[in-house]
């Protein structure tokens, strides 16, 4: 098991937005999380990655109890996340964002970090931007420099924040498949996205959560088509449409 959340809660005053969760990832697997605005799908990403410490319960990392452990080691320790609202340093090249995000990663080996960061650019189709300001950039390459900075940490398993929102149809498309090759290459992938079709075309299963409680979690169509997660996430009441 890469990942292990056992009885994790967490709420903000009134606001719950993890309630008890268990959620064992195994290697190698690739994961979706659905559920509606404010369900608490990015709180858990700031859970696992140690954003925010949980009021109760554990977060395991390859066996390795982490829920103490900071946010820089948890990454070291091969946790890579993307987020939800791009946060790249605006006034640094594209190159100098990926210089930074692996000097904050991992150890890069025998590999040097110009290498590492040279052939991440290449494969996430941001080479001619290189030397562009981040701040400059398109929506498209945003994205796509959220995933590449995720990337230049080496991470074992990367979490994605709603990484298809906006893009065009071929865009999108051309995103899903270099996710399913990453993770066919054995990264593990834990995908929260509210673009269901591009998300279903890549996870093998799917988690739903509502108010930070997790509703759901199996193969992806039979949750699709529970009542309850399509009363909760599509506002589709099976009883009454009956
Ligand atoms: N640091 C915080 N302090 C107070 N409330 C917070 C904090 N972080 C999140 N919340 C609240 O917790 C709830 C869940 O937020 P979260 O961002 O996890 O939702 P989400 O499922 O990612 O939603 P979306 O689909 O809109 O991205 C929301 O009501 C949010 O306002
Ligand atoms: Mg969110």
């Amino acid at each position: 098991m890469i990942l292990r959340l056992a009885g994790v809660s967490k709420r903000f005053g009134a606001v719950v937005v993890a309630d008890k969760i268990d959620l064992d990832v195994a290697r190698g697997e690739a994961l979706g999380i659905i559920g509606a605005n404010g369900a608490g799908k990015s709180s858990l990403f700031n859970l696992i990655t140690g954003v925010v410490t949980p009021d109760a319960g554990t977060v395991s990392l390859g066996g390795r109890d982490v829920t103490k452990v900071s946010l820089r080691n948890r990454c070291v320790a091969g946790i890579g996340r993307s987020f939800q609202i791009p946060r790249p340093f605006e006034s640094l090249t594209v190159f100098e964002n990926l210089l930074v995000a692996s000097e904050y990663g991992r150890e890069h080996g025998h590999r040097g970090a110009n290498e590492l960061c040279g052939s991440i650019l290449e494969r996430t189709g941001l080479a001619a931007q290189a030397n562009t300001l981040a701040g400059k950039l398109t929506l498209l390459n945003r994205k796509r420099l959220e995933m590449a900075r995720a990337l230049a940490t080496q991470p074992d398993i990367v979490l994605l924040d709603e990484i298809a929102g906006g893009l065009t149809e071929a865009e999108c498309h051309e995103l899903v498949a270099f996710i399913r090759q990453l993770n066919q290459e054995g990264v593990t992938i834990v995908w929260i996205e509210h673009v269901v079709h591009a998300l279903l075309s890549v996870v093998s299963r799917l988690v739903v959560l509502e108010f930070g409680r997790k509703i759901a979690d199996g193969e992806p169509h039979a949750v699709m088509n529970d009542p309850e997660v399509r009363r909760s996430y599509l506002g589709i009441d099976d009883e009454v449409a009956a």
